[in-house]
């Protein structure tokens, strides 16, 4: 049976005090009232993370960042290293982010390295993928997330791809209020699933936890989630807001 995630990327919103606030409030609604089978994860900015790990109940809810440096220590100012997100009880970091894809110009080959050091640092890994709008328009959605898959990801061993959850985030959908429909999100998750298994197996393709991510809100959470391929959802602009937030992770 494959783990059902919904996690909340913050992105880089809120500051310390609302941050910690927001996080007690979600943890207290979800220790009232269970999220069921669902993973529900946090990922913070770095400031809150070990404010946050005080703070969540084991078990109920998990954290993790939303980057980490591409080298393991050293004399690299601004940067936070894989080791040291560990070290403050984060279980996971977002690897390939679109947003530091374009903005940072995070290339497969550095995404792959931060991969590598999270795995080897005990972090689990939220692969991102997904192609803009102009790759869609001229249908090389597939050729685009192949290609960042197999830069990115597909030079891990079996053992540490299963630490891997892999969420696709068309871009053209993130932030924008266009969603991907549930039929266009499932064609690519399943996709992918096949990509893995042809890649690492049967088995390892069938335990592989894929989010949607992009423009994911309550009214349109639960009909993508109830597709077999969609293993939940990343979720951004929303993960702001806890009624939207509960409201996603119960959809599931
Ligand atoms: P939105 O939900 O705001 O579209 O963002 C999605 C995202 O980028 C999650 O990582």
């Amino acid at each position: 049976m494959r783990k059902k995630i919904v996690a909340g990327n913050w992105k880089m919103n809120m500051n310390l005090e609302e941050g910690l606030l927001f996080a007690k409030s979600v943890n207290q609604y979800f220790m009232e009232k269970p999220s069921g089978k669902a993973e529900v994860i946090l990922c913070t900015p770095f400031i809150h993370l070990s404010g946050i790990s005080e703070i969540l109940n084991k078990g109920k809810m998990t954290f993790g960042a939303q980057n980490c440096a591409s080298e393991p220590s050293g004399a690299y100012t601004g940067e936070v290293s894989a080791m040291m997100i560990k070290s403050t009880g984060a279980e996971y970091v977002i690897i390939g982010h679109s947003e530091r894809r374009s903005f940072y110009h995070e290339d497969d080959r550095l995404l792959n390295k931060k991969t590598i050091l999270a795995l080897n640092s005990g972090l689990k890994v939220i692969f991102c993928c997904g192609e803009v709008k102009g790759e869609r328009e001229e249908g090389k959605h597939f050729i685009v997330v192949k290609r960042q898959l197999e830069e990115g990801l597909f030079t891990l061993p079996t053992e540490e791809m299963e630490k891997v959850v892999i969420a696709y985030e068309p871009v053209w959908a993130i932030g924008t209020g266009l969603t991907a429909t549930p039929d266009q999100a499932q064609e690519m998750h399943k996709y992918i699933r096949s990509l893995v298994r042809e890649k690492y197996g049967k088995e390892c393709a069938e335990i592989l936890t894929i989010l949607y991510g992009g423009s994911c809100k309550p009214s349109n959470a639960q009909e993508i989630f109830s597709k077999p391929d969609v293993d939940g959802g990343l979720i951004g602009g929303a993960s702001l807001k806890k009624e939207d937030f509960v409201a996603i992770v119960e959809a599931i």
